[in-house]
């Protein structure tokens, strides 16, 4: 699929943009803090409903203004389709597609796209919470039916988070317990799948990974992904230095049934949660571990290793998209990521991408970027395109 018009209107820091874009490379230069990022973050909005750099929608809507819009004119399956978010300040976001309302979670079944980014770097080094968006905004773009189920689990944990803390506060009372048992069963229902679903993409992942690594690198570091589930024991607050040996790969691969282990797990920390009046196991909980080398990334691998397998995994989810989509390639957007690379990694990189239907780029200087990759150049300059 591909992107041929991106239109904004009080977004960041653009009053209104129109920016055409072709099939291929796009290179979108400017010096820093032109407006380049704030471009390309637009359109990872539309497939992931999200922001690479910000876990908040407020701050992309320009300042001063109540509202901002995002629309982009995609094109696939010789289909021509109008996709559009309203971001407001107060209240629900809007969106629209072929100007009819849809359901703003809906949105990413109309577009997709994958986001390279510095902040990357995080997957790897970072939280486990960057994990498992990284986890679950792949879910959806690949099943969107799983946003809500996702959400179904949010609404479900934050409610029985609620029933746990008043049961804290006014000392335990059966009849809350019986409450707490009827939002187990449904924790435990919307959770699994997500575990599930989960493990089988980590084992999708795994072959993709070790070739775009092979592909970046030109070396075999072994990397791997491991989950680390907290229905089996693993624990987010315990700092996992080295990776608990006891955890399987994925819960459904010993015998019992996921929910069967949810069940289980909750039953033996119902007196600790009580205690702490928060849910302690299931996927918010869960974690991710990239390993190189037979050791834990994080802690051991170097800058350049956790780069590279920072790019490798977001080459392997591209790599997972296109070869299950109907709807043709995922849009593959690079943002300032040439600069962070090697020259041999640069050029192993764009070799990588290259043969991706649009790919779209942003540098500051024009010379970091590959000379395969520059054809279609647009230049931004404070909030304005220039041309493109
Ligand atoms: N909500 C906003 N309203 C107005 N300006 C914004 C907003 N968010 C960011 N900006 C401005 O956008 C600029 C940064 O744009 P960005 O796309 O990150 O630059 P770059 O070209 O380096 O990628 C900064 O000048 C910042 O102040
Ligand atoms: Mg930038």
């Amino acid at each position: 699929m591909r992107v041929t018009h991106l239109s904004l209107t009080d977004f960041r820091n653009y009053a209104n943009a129109e920016v055409g874009f072709v099939p291929g490379p796009n290179l979108i230069v400017g010096r820093n803090g032109q407006g380049k990022t704030n471009l390309v973050e637009a359109l990872g909005f539309l497939s992931t409903l999200g922001s690479h750099r910000v876990s908040t929608d407020k701050a992309m809507i320009r300042s001063g203004q109540d509202a901002g819009i995002i629309r982009a004119r995609l094109e696939y399956n010789g289909r021509d389709i109008l996709a559009e978010v309203q971001l407001n300040r107060s209240g629900q976001n809007r969106a629209q597609v072929n100007r009819s309302v849809i359901k703003t979670r809906d949105l990413p079944r109309y577009f997709s796209s994958v986001v390279f980014a510095p902040e990357d770097l995080a997957l790897v080094r970072g939280d486990p919470s960057g994990r498992r968006k990284f986890l679950d905004q792949l879910l959806v773009l690949r099943s969107p039916r799983l946003a809500a189920v996702l959400s179904d689990y949010d609404r479900v944990l934050k409610q029985r988070n609620t029933l746990l803390k008043s049961a804290r506060a006014s000392g335990v009372r059966g009849n809350q317990l019986s409450t707490l048992d009827i939002w187990d069963e449904r924790l435990v229902e919307f959770g699994s799948e997500i575990i599930d679903e989960r493990a089988k993409l980590v084992q999708q992942l795994g072959e993709p990974l070790r070739a775009a690594y092979r592909a970046v690198v030109n070396e075999d570091h072994g990397p791997a992904l491991v989950a680390s589930l907290s229905i089996l024991g693993a624990d987010e607050d315990a700092d996992l230095g080295v990776l608990p040996a006891s955890v399987p790969q994925s819960a459904a691969s010993v015998e019992s049934s996921t929910n069967d282990i949810f069940r289980t797990a909750l039953v033996g920390l119902r007196k600790r949660e009580l205690e702490r009046g928060i849910t302690l196991a299931g996927p918010h909980r869960d974690d991710l571990v990239f390993m190189l080398n037979a050791l834990p990334a994080k802690g051991y691998a170097s800058h350049g290793e956790s780069w590279s397998f920072a790019l490798s995994l977001k080459l392997a989810s591209a790599q997972l998209l296109r070869q299950e989509s109907a709807s043709g390639d995922p849009v593959l957007i690079l943002d300032d990521v040439f600069a962070e690379l090697d020259l041999q990694r640069r050029a192993r990189l764009a070799a990588a991408i290259g043969s991706f239907e649009q790919v779209l780029i942003t540098a500051a200087v024009l010379e970091d970027v590959p000379p395969a990759l520059v054809a279609h150049t647009i230049h931004i300059h404070a909030g304005a395109v220039i041309d493109g």
